[in-house]
């Protein structure tokens, strides 16, 4: 049997994710009505992080407990992954002790390398080039707010990082806009983005005019978890490159704005802009939970109905 993995965003098909996402309304429902469902029940997921997070940890120890299974937490701190255990030989034995395994690491390359030598399903929790766990909850959050993601218009801001990657990957997969703008030398890389296509996205040297008409204005720090070198030269090139509420006022009436979060108020956007009306942070940040657990129930159990 083929083992699913979900490295990156294409690696599902759309009505992957249509399903995902009925699964997480009613996984969602039934939560908020305090009702049990433990179909992962005597399940283990094994978490990696060679990266922090405070979001990524939480939702899938807090969704995995929620189904009925357990979660264990290792890092390269204190594990033999920071000293140098090959990544194919941590993957044989983690996934031999395991039902399910989620990994946040640098190069997309690690988490590859992790997946061919694994037994049971990988996720991607984030690596340099995509973080597909966050924009299944964006498009999810949107789709709730919103009704529908087709067609519509998402204006990215900032930085071409892995966060923006896995929106274009979306793009393909959806069918709708991406309108990106970045500093100059910070452009997309399509082959580092895993495109198919240039069809899904326009570049805009103004980022006001990638905002301009948008549904959905988005962004993310300057420097990203493993740059922090290029930090201070960061600060200075993306000093325009902030989210305001003029950049949200040209932006269509309904737009939402969203961020994967952790934010830096007065870097990539404005308080007024994260802290305001039209911001849908909260939400997303939540609906990691959902669509995770949707995704593990997914992952080890297939098309669940009940
Ligand atoms: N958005 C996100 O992945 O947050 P963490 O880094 O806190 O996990
Ligand atoms: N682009 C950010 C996202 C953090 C959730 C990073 O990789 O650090």
């Amino acid at each position: 049997m083929t083992i699913r993995h979900f490295l990156q965003f294409r690696d599902f098909t759309r009505a992957e994710f249509e399903h995902l996402f009925e699964r997480t309304r009613v996984i969602k429902q039934r939560f908020k009505a305090y009702r049990k469902y433990h179909p992962l029940a005597d399940r283990t997921l094994v978490m990696i992080f060679e990266k922090s997070s405070t979001r990524t940890r939480l939702s899938f120890e807090a969704g995995m407990q929620q189904l009925g299974g357990n979660a264990i937490y290792l890092n390269t701190r204190d594990s033999q992954l920071g000293r140098g255990e090959p990544v194919e030989d941590a993957a044989q034995v983690i996934s031999r002790m395991s039902d399910l395994v989620m990994v946040r690491t640098f190069e997309q390359d690690i988490i590859e390398r992790f997946a061919a030598n694994s037994r049971v399903p990988v996720i991607n929790g984030l690596t340099n080039e995509y973080h597909p766990c966050q924009i299944l909850a964006d498009i999810y959050t949107c789709i709730e707010q919103r009704g529908t993601i087709q067609g519509k218009t998402v204006a990215w801001i900032g930085d071409s990082n892995n966060v923006c990657n896995t929106w274009l990957q979306a793009a393909e997969v959806f069918d709708f806009n991406v309108h990106v703008s970045t500093p100059p030398g910070y452009e997309v890389e399509p082959e580092r983005a895993g495109l198919f296509g240039d069809g899904h996205y326009e570049e805009f040297a103004d980022p006001m005019d990638a905002a301009r008409g948008a549904d959905l204005v988005t962004t993310d720090v300057w420097t990203s978890m493993g740059f922090e070198a290029e930090n201070e030269e960061r600060m200075k090139d993306f000093a325009d490159w902030q989210v305001d509420a003029d950049m949200m006022r040209v932006a269509a009436r309904e737009a939402l704005f969203m961020h994967c979060l952790p934010a830096h108020r007065g870097e990539e956007v404005e308080a007024a802009v994260i802290d305001g009306p039209q911001s849908a942070v909260w939400d997303e940040a939540e609906n990691r939970l959902h669509v995770q657990k949707a995704l593990m129930e997914y992952l080890l159990l297939g098309k669940v109905n009940s």
